[in-house]
């Protein structure tokens, strides 16, 4: 997979590998590709940057099933937990495997759990997309599978109803570690909490959040904060410690 840019407008897109490559601004042959050039110019002699996509780029491409979490999100929730290259991460559910990439770049090892088999199949193709190896992914219902877990560092939740995860008995999650409960609705976030409460001796209630990202566009006279859909609200964060 590549990316190209265009010198003159700096429109970029990514190139799939197979075929000739259509933009606004022209044609870009597939035999030009070949031997990896660095720039090219298309049938109307405008000249393209050709660099290899990052892992970044291909996040675009990923399959989508349900909808995927942010950057913004997921990297508040690495650096909230300190999660690392020596942690294990049970999380569930898997849905589109955007979090699990993320966790898997940057953990030991990923369990991730999804009760549904079609959303387990896209998953598997995002999985072999990064050729990542250091995943089991598993088609269950979490609560069912959480007793088996051992040694978790951090357990993700970011599923409609986590309370019958949490009802379980995890003794694979020691004292001091982290839950994170990922979710849309207050109303969720009420439910939860009065189930905490209830379990005020099992759980600890660290930190109730969202995060905010503003992007700007800064460009010649222009100076403003960008719209941008996928920096808006996105979904409560319910950082939790077993006791
Ligand atoms: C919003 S999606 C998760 C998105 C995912 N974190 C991502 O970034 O792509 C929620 C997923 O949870 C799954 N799910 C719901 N309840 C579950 C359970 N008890 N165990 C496992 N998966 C569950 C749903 O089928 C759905 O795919």
């Amino acid at each position: 997979m590549k990316v190209v840019i265009s010198k003159k407008t700096h429109n970029r897109h990514l190139y799939k590998g197979e075929g000739d490559f259509h933009t606004k601004e022209g044609i870009i042959f597939e035999s030009q590709f070949e031997g990896n050039p660095s720039s090219v110019l298309n049938n109307k002699e405008r000249e393209h940057i050709i660099f290899d996509a990052q892992n970044m780029d291909k996040l675009a491409k990923i399959k989508r099933g349900p909808q995927i979490i942010t950057p913004k999100d997921l990297g508040y929730i690495i650096s909230r937990t300190f999660t690392g290259k020596n942690s294990k991460i049970v999380e569930a559910g898997g849905g589109s495997g955007a979090a699990t990439l993320f966790f898997a770049n940057i953990a030991k090892v990923v369990h991730t759990y999804e009760i549904r088999e079609d959303h387990t199949e896209i998953i598997q193709k995002n999985l072999d997309m990064f050729n990542i190896d250091n995943v089991t992914l598993q088609t269950g219902d979490l609560s069912e599978h959480i007793e088996d877990e051992k040694d978790i560092d951090l357990l993700f939740l970011d599923m409609p109803e986590p309370v019958p995860v949490l009802e379980k008995d995890i003794a694979g999650l020691s004292s001091g570690k982290f839950i994170c409960c990922y979710l849309p609705s207050i109303s969720q976030i009420q439910e939860l909490t009065d189930f905490v409460k209830e379990n005020s001796h099992k759980y600890y209630l660290e930190e109730i959040c969202e995060t905010q990202l503003r992007e700007w566009k800064v460009w010649d006279r222009v100076a403003r904060p960008m719209h941008r859909k996928d920096n808006d609200f996105t979904a409560f964060l319910v950082f939790l410690r077993k006791l």
